[in-house]
């Protein structure tokens, strides 16, 4: 028997089947406009890919912003549980796991046992986010690949004032009018997100291994600052964007493992 995780966040969905701990199969697709369609589809393909068909999944957990929409999904669990899940499995060192996605970011503090002791999130506005960065690299027209690369090999960067994504695309367009160099003003692109990081982690008393989930931790430039900032070492798991579906699938996998010690 197995089990799944899909989060459908708000730019991409990831699904993940386990069985007997291991992974079957793992599909990232763009979320989209329907996220409904977008998750059936996600669970075809990932069904596909384990040779599955959908009754062989016995649980299903749906997580991110748009779970609702998985409505073959068996439960509906948080993103901050899901993310702290799958990174305490990933590394059980780690105690504090910064998230940074499309829309929110967010701070998570896992106890010894990798339960979520304490979160901190902004989900107000772009500001802090991966929206925020690719307005950004939308404006300096590079792609997000060529803005991490540039921007971990500036100089100075130039500060950003404004907090609001939307102002703070006209200052950058103003900047480049203005004759500063472009790696400088991506330079400061990444330190105005990783103040706001900063000023969430510094919320919480943290201490012991950090970990980075969700697509911002694939700019390099952001994950240096961060180390930099911070005066830690970060962990990057080798697919971040990944971390919130294997968490799901994992909580998936202990309701099992629950359900069946309940009946012996
Ligand atoms: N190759 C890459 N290089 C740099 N940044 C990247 C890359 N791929 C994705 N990103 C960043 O990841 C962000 C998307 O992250 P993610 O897929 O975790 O979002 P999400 O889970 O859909 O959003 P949320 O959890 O906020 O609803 C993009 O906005 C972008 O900034
Ligand atoms: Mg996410």
């Amino acid at each position: 028997m197995a089990v799944a995780g899909i989060d459908i966040g708000s730019l991409t969905t990831e699904m993940v089947v386990l069985s007997e701990g291991k992974v079957l199969s793992s599909v990232m697709l763009s979320t989209g406009s329907n996220s409904r369609t977008t998750a059936r589809k996600a669970l075809t393909v990932a069904l596909e890919e384990s040779g599955l068909s959908q009754q062989d999944l016995e649980y299903i957990v749906a997580t991110g912003y748009g779970r609702v929409s998985a409505d073959f999904a068996t439960r509906q669990v948080t993103e901050i549980t899901c993310h702290g899940k799958g990174a305490f499995f990933l590394a059980p060192e780690v105690r504090t796991v910064i998230d940074i996605g499309g829309q929110d970011s967010k701070v998570i503090c896992l106890g010894r046992r990798g339960k979520v002791t304490d979160f901190v999130m902004n989900d107000k506005c772009a500001a802090g986010t991966g929206r925020f960065l690719e307005v950004m690299a939308g404006a300096l027209e590079v792609d997000l690949e060529e803005f991490s690369r540039l921007a971990i090999s500036a100089g100075k960067p130039v500060s950003i004032s404004s907090m609001c994504a939307v102002f703070a695309e006209s200052e950058v367009i103003s900047l480049i009018a203005e004759g500063y160099p472009r790696q400088e003003i991506m330079r400061g692109i990444v330190s105005s997100i990783t103040e706001r990081t900063i000023t969430m982690v510094n919320r919480m008393g943290v201490d012991g291994a950090f970990m980075m989930t969700g697509g911002v931790a694939r700019n390099k430039a952001v994950v240096e600052s961060l180390q930099k900032g911070l005066a830690v070492k970060i962990k990057v798991p080798e697919d971040p964007q990944m971390v919130g579906a294997l968490g799901a699938a994992l909580i998936a996998g202990e309701e099992v493992s629950i359900a069946g010690s309940e009946h012996i």
